[in-house]
């Protein structure tokens, strides 16, 4: 499972970057405007700092808007990752865009159907939204597991990037159901790495050693 983290925060990204387990990062305009940075001028910082996929999200509507945002968005790096939404617009952008080479991530999925649509317009990935989902009275994970089956049921490519996602569990479930990547916040990537009994027993270890007065 490719890890990415959903956020223009620099210095989390380089955090998580340096672990050696980040893949990509993903971002949307609630994003870069909470980062309060340049859009174009952040996004190639970031992609300096990861190979992977850098999601950077089209702000038009219409086709031919999109397109042309999405000229001036593939020209920051070779890693950028055109995210659309998912319109008729939006797919018809991707369906250009992906005949011509360039990644593309279709993100504010909701349903199953959408995700098919998505694949077969040629989507790089597919972004569903479980947290949202979830907030929203529905699952987020049978989305998931539906998304899955279909795209097995058909050997499509599109990769399921599982976002909006909130906590360890989300993680754990997309893993159980094959989810090719999941996006979320740097807190929730940091999370994953603690557990209280690690805690414990590393305090207990570094106590006994010390009774032993040796060193290393
Ligand atoms: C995904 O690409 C989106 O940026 C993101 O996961 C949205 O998450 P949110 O529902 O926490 O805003």
């Amino acid at each position: 499972m490719k890890f990415f983290v959903d956020t223009a925060d620099i210095a989390d990204i380089k955090e998580l970057a340096a672990t050696g387990l980040l893949d990509g990062v993903t971002t949307n305009p609630s994003i870069i405007a909470k980062s309060g940075r340049d859009f174009l001028e952040v996004t190639k910082e970031i992609c300096g700092i990861v190979d992977g996929p850098v999601s950077a999200e089209v702000i038009a509507m219409d086709h031919e808007g999109m397109m042309r945002e999405a000229e001036i968005l593939r020209k920051i790096a070779d890693n950028v990752c055109i995210k659309v939404p998912l319109t008729i617009d939006g797919l018809k952008t991707c369906k250009a865009l992906t005949n011509d080479g360039t990644k593309v991530n279709v993100t504010l999925c909701f349903s199953a159907n959408q995700a098919l649509l998505a694949a077969k317009a040629g989507a790089s990935f597919i972004s569903p939204f479980i947290g949202r989902h979830d907030d929203n009275g529905f699952d987020g994970l049978d989305l998931i597991s539906d998304i899955r089956l279909i795209y097995d049921n058909y050997g499509f490519e599109t990769e399921i990037l599982a976002a909006s996602i909130r906590h360890g569990v989300h993680v754990l479930e997309c893993a159980r159901i094959g989810a090719d990547v999941m996006t979320a916040p740097p807190a929730v990537i940091k999370g994953l790495f603690k557990h209280v009994l690690t805690d414990k027993g590393l305090e207990q270890f570094a106590a006994d050693w010390a009774k032993t007065g040796q060193s290393l």
